[in-house]
């Protein structure tokens, strides 16, 4: 039997993320003690034991989730995939009183159709449970607690097993969402991508539902970044260890600390002032965030540095007039109100980022959604920049 250690890519896991996070995650993963790290593109493989794959569900906060592969072959038809797939031993993965789902993704393949790869790999699964046990576990699209990924590319596929399930960006805090949330995940990287110092304010002044605050908080206290989170398809595998999960979570909560420097939310509409505040009192933030409902330039500073980070609406709400004016008022009000801050805003509207009027010094791809948007940071120097050269410390 073709048995189906995988390891082709010297890889125990595959970490899936968002484009342009993926040395973050590479260094988060190393921080949990993960060997072997390699990124590709919009994964991250690595080496590890079952005690990391706990790890890096719970405290990874730029992982979308956790894939443990279990076969890899070749496959040229759908007959040849039902076959080898069920070659795996999946009872002994999985009791069949469970619920799973099959997500498939094919790309340059003789198969060409991703759902039909996923039914193929469904049936094969289901055929396998009823010859062996004489009846077979449920498919659940919505709330399945086994989850199984196909990955084809040209004629290699993967089966891995998912074990995070519901994507890992689903912290748990959020109760509701105003306008264009950004996706967690995308906010925790944008924020360890700015480097943060965690030495001087922090503010979002258009902090929407709240989500980029939140995630400063959680990674200024050290609340891991699975702390509000209920459930991680792992805890239905045949081999789950709860009390070695409880351990994993006990000593990450005992890492949770206070932080001293403020961090500040504001937004001027009503509506996403209190999302915000109930998101931001669900995860019982609301008294280590200071959350204001004013507009942008009525947000003072507190220490004199710092960092801003935020989107703006970018477009395609508002009209472009009124969009270029937004973009003027950003500039001029970090230019007059935030001298010695650095301000990093996430855009997907190149055109109308033009109109900040300040010279970026630094641009970075993202994605926001299936949205290219530039990360960019201004740095407000105390007086003018050329003064700054001349003296570095001024
Ligand atoms: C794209 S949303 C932010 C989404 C947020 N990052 C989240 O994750 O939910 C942009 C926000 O900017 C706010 N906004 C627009 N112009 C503003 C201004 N001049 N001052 C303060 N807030 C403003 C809007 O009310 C909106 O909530």
């Amino acid at each position: 039997m073709e048995n189906l250690k995988t390891f082709e890519k010297g890889a125990d896991f595959t970490a899936k993320t968002l484009a342009g996070l993926e040395n973050i995650l590479a260094g988060e993963l190393e921080a949990l003690g993960a060997a072997s790290v390699e990124t590709g593109n919009r994964v991250v493989f690595f080496r590890g034991d079952k005690t990391l794959m706990y790890k890096a569900n719970y405290l990874c906060r730029t992982a979308l989730r956790i894939l443990k592969p279990i076969g890899v072959f070749r496959v040229k038809s759908e007959q040849e995939l039902y076959e080898k797939v069920k070659r795996i031993d999946w009872p002994s993965l999985f009791d069949v009183n469970k619920t799973f789902v099959v997500s498939a993704s094919v790309f340059h393949s003789s198969l060409t159709n991703s759902l039909y790869a996923a039914l193929k790999t469904k049936d094969a699964i289901a055929d396998q449970f009823r010859e062996k046990l004489g009846k077979r576990p449920y498919v659940s699209k919505e709330n399945a607690q086994i989850h199984i990924d196909v990955h084809i590319s040209q004629e290699e596929c993967t089966i891995s097993l998912d074990s995070s399930g519901e994507s890992l960006h689903k912290r748990g805090y959020r109760v509701s969402v105003d306008k264009a949330p950004l996706n967690e995940v995308l906010a925790a990287g944008m924020i360890k991508l700015s480097g943060w110092k965690m030495d001087g304010d922090f503010i979002d002044p258009m902090c929407g539902s709240g989500t980029i605050p939140i995630e400063a908080a959680m990674l200024a206290m050290k609340i891991p970044a699975g702390y509000y989170r209920k459930n991680y398809s792992f805890e239905h595998w045949n081999d789950f260890e709860p009390v070695l999960f409880e351990k994993i979570k006990e000593e990450a909560s005992g890492e949770i600390c206070e932080y001293d420097h403020p961090i500040i939310a504001s937004d001027r509409s009503y509506k996403a002032f209190g999302i915000a505040r109930s998101n931001m009192r669900n995860a019982g933030l609301d008294k280590d965030i200071m959350l204001l409902n004013k507009p942008f330039e009525k947000v003072n500073p507190e220490s004199g540095k710092g960092v801003l980070i935020f989107n703006p609406p970018y477009g395609l709400r508002l009209e472009e007039d009124e969009l270029i004016e937004l973009y003027k008022h950003i500039g001029d009000v970090l230019k007059n109100h935030f001298q010695g801050y650095e301000a990093w805003i996430i855009t997907g509207n190149l055109e109308v980022a033009k109109f900040i009027g300040l010279r970026p010094s630094r641009k970075i791809i993202l994605y926001n959604g299936p949205l290219e948007s530039r990360f960019i940071k201004f740095e407000m120097y105390r007086g003018s920049k050329k003064a700054k050269k001349n003296n570095p410390s001024a």
